[in-house]
């Protein structure tokens, strides 16, 4: 079911969207060489419960930490652990939700440590790019197609290939409402979104071949290749005439 948000509704889930910008800064301050993924995990938790909010991904369907962590050839869902070492060189995606007032915002961003390949580098900036195109012309109205669509002709024509596995969502209520947001699509076909509508936009791009496996923890996803893979995702609410992105 989707779930059309009141102004009450948006005005909480724009608080939300603020701690979750806060907690990325943070993020950033502390991701250095060294650290684990665990460790890093824990600090996340209790800076977003400083700010009177919650981590609700903390036992979604059994889910053993408050963040995803996901490094290198982990494209999403790599569960935090002390026997993962970030190094100079790794590309780290981190998603986040944040539970505030009864509402929650979903976001993830991958960031580079130390000096990382030129073709991590295009990786990251092709995978944010593709959530700009994806929210560049959307609005009240606009087919799902638009945005899978815009995916997914970036990506390849920058020779990347995008995860079909896992999609984008409706957010806010639920973690996960509908609609579900394909990154791949055609152009003017599929669900139309309408004003009030919260979704999660999340780009999952392969610098290899879009092929994923799930490791035998139930969880992290991997590419087949064992090339690296970048996340990129805002929560957006749809307007009369664009999208406010709420998140960033
Ligand atoms: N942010 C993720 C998503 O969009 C949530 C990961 S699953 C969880 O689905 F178990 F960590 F919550
Ligand atoms: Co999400």
């Amino acid at each position: 079911m989707t779930i059309i948000k009141t102004e009450e509704q948006l005005a909480v889930m724009r608080e939300s969207g603020k701690i979750m910008k806060a907690t990325f800064e943070y993020a950033k301050s502390v991701l250095k060489p060294g650290i684990t993924t665990a460790e890093l995990d824990k600090l996340l938790e209790k800076f977003i419960e400083s700010y009177g909010a919650t981590a609700p991904c903390i036992g979604y369907e059994g889910y053993p930490a408050a963040t995803c962590i996901s490094l290198n050839d982990t494209v999403i869902h790599g569960i935090p652990s002390d026997r993962i070492v970030i190094e100079n060189g790794d590309i780290v995606s981190i998603d986040i939700v944040v539970g505030y007032k009864g509402l929650m915002t979903d976001a993830a961003r991958t960031f580079p440590v130390g000096t990382i390949s030129e073709e991590k580098k295009k990786l990251i900036k092709v995978t944010e790019e593709c959530f700009f195109k994806a929210v560049e012309r959307l609005r009240d109205g606009s087919p799902l197609g638009d945005i899978g669509y815009a995916v997914s002709s970036h990506a390849e024509a920058n020779g990347f290939s995008v995860v079909r596995a896992f999609t984008g969502h409706g957010v806010g209520v639920y973690m996960h409402e509908d609609p579900a947001v394909n990154n791949y699509g055609k152009k003017g076909t599929g669900f139309r979104l309408r004003k009030g509508m919260t979704i999660a936009i999340e780009p999952m791009i392969n610098a290899g071949t879009r092929d994923i496996k799930i490791l035998s923890d139930g969880w992290t996803v991997k590419t087949v290749d064992g090339k690296p893979s970048a996340h990129y995702e805002n929560t957006v609410a749809i307007t009369d005439d664009g999208v406010e992105i709420l998140t960033l």
